[in-house]
């Protein structure tokens, strides 16, 4: 029974998809079709690739179309794919006017989408609500399409983007997965580290960029060991790996990420920015950084070499660098 369910609920997804591509590929869908190619670079197949399309612009397109194949309305509403308006009782399709990204798990089976207007018109990108076969915090675009190319998967990339991925994808570089406009979570970074034993992280060369580098960098604290690598690739400012990418091409591109910056060199500039030092003041301030950083770094090789380096740059003692009394998160229950 529960098993019927899932299945319905994916076939309602596959539909919506197809629906879609459809429309992407039949008059109504032509201005979304020339986004994608004109505005975006993006060939007929990197389309078909990443299953591309277009929701139309009326209320109802994709309303009238699952109803005539027979999925229920109540379907619809859970899978995000229409919304009811509370006070009204109105129902009409979520996504209108917008070029499509069906976010695939990695059995290939569609479990949400994210929409991006052709203009300037605000929220730019609109994505799937959480519905039960949908969970943001799980899922990573591109990784179904990344993990279906032929050869060893043996490191990811990972950007903020919809567009960062499948610009990547375009130019040849098919190892790119996007977290869905969320930080990257524990949850991600398991995943990724399930696959592959390094990880190069390239966000947006710009404020949000950085503080989500910072971010991911204590997410994959705890994550790190001996034998798994994570990068960090910083993008000149304004630019995001889909501009960047199309600009100079995947050669020059994947040379930045093969000279990416290492975890530990990263923390360490991290934790130094803003600080002089020659000063005991900014010594003792960049151990108080250091501690909750240091604690949540797995017990290791790159653990020791990380104390013994901040040591020698500050003359603090191991102590100092890892006083044990400091709680680092303050847990309620
Ligand atoms: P960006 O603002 O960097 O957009 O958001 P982008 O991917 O470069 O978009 P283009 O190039 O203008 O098309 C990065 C990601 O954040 C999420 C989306 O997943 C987007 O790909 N986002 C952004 C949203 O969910 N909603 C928004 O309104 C904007
Ligand atoms: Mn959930
Ligand atoms: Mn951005
Ligand atoms: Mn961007
Ligand atoms: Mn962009």
């Amino acid at each position: 029974e529960q098993k019927k369910q899932t299945d319905q609920r994916l076939a309602c997804m596959e539909a919506a998809k197809n629906y879609y591509q459809q429309v992407m590929r039949q008059g109504e869908g032509k201005l979304g079709l020339d986004y994608f190619n004109q505005q975006r670079g993006l060939s007929d197949e990197l389309l078909n690739n990443y299953a591309l399309g277009v929701a139309p612009e009326g209320w109802e397109g994709l309303k009238k179309h699952l109803n005539q194949a027979g999925f229920s309305e109540a379907l619809q509403i859970e899978l995000g794919l229409l919304v009811k308006k509370e006070d009204t009782g109105r129902v009409y399709d979520r996504f209108r006017n917008r070029v499509v990204f069906p976010i695939r798990n990695t059995k290939g089976h569609t479990v949400g989408f994210g929409g991006r207007v052709l203009d300037d018109s605000k929220p730019k990108y609109l994505n799937s609500p959480e519905t039960p076969l949908f969970h943001k915090s799980e899922e990573l675009y591109g990784l179904y399409e990344a993990r279906k190319q032929p050869g060893r998967l043996d490191r990811l990339l990972v950007v903020e983007g919809y567009m960062d991925v499948v610009a990547l994808a375009q130019q040849g570089i098919h190892w790119a997965v996007a977290t869905l406009g969320t930080a990257a979570s524990e949850e991600h970074l398991k995943r990724i580290f399930r696959l592959v034993n390094e990880v190069v992280f390239c966000f947006d060369g710009d404020a949000a960029g950085t503080q989500a580098a910072a971010r991911a960098m204590q997410t994959l604290l705890p994550l790190i060991n001996d034998g798994r690598h994570a990068r960090f690739l910083f993008l000149p400012a304004g630019e995001d790996p889909d501009t960047l990418v199309r600009k100079e091409g995947a050669g020059l591109f994947e040379q930045r990420v093969n000279q990416a910056m290492p975890l530990a060199e990263y923390l360490v500039s991290y934790l130094r920015q803003d600080l002089d030092l020659n000063l005991l003041d900014d010594q003792a301030r960049m151990a108080q950084a250091a501690r909750p950083l240091i604690q949540n770094l797995a017990d290791g090789l790159l653990k020791r070499r990380l104390v013994s380096h901040l040591q020698s740059l500050t003359g603090l003692t191991s102590e100092d660098l890892q006083a044990e009394h400091l709680p680092i998160k303050q847990q309620t229950y």
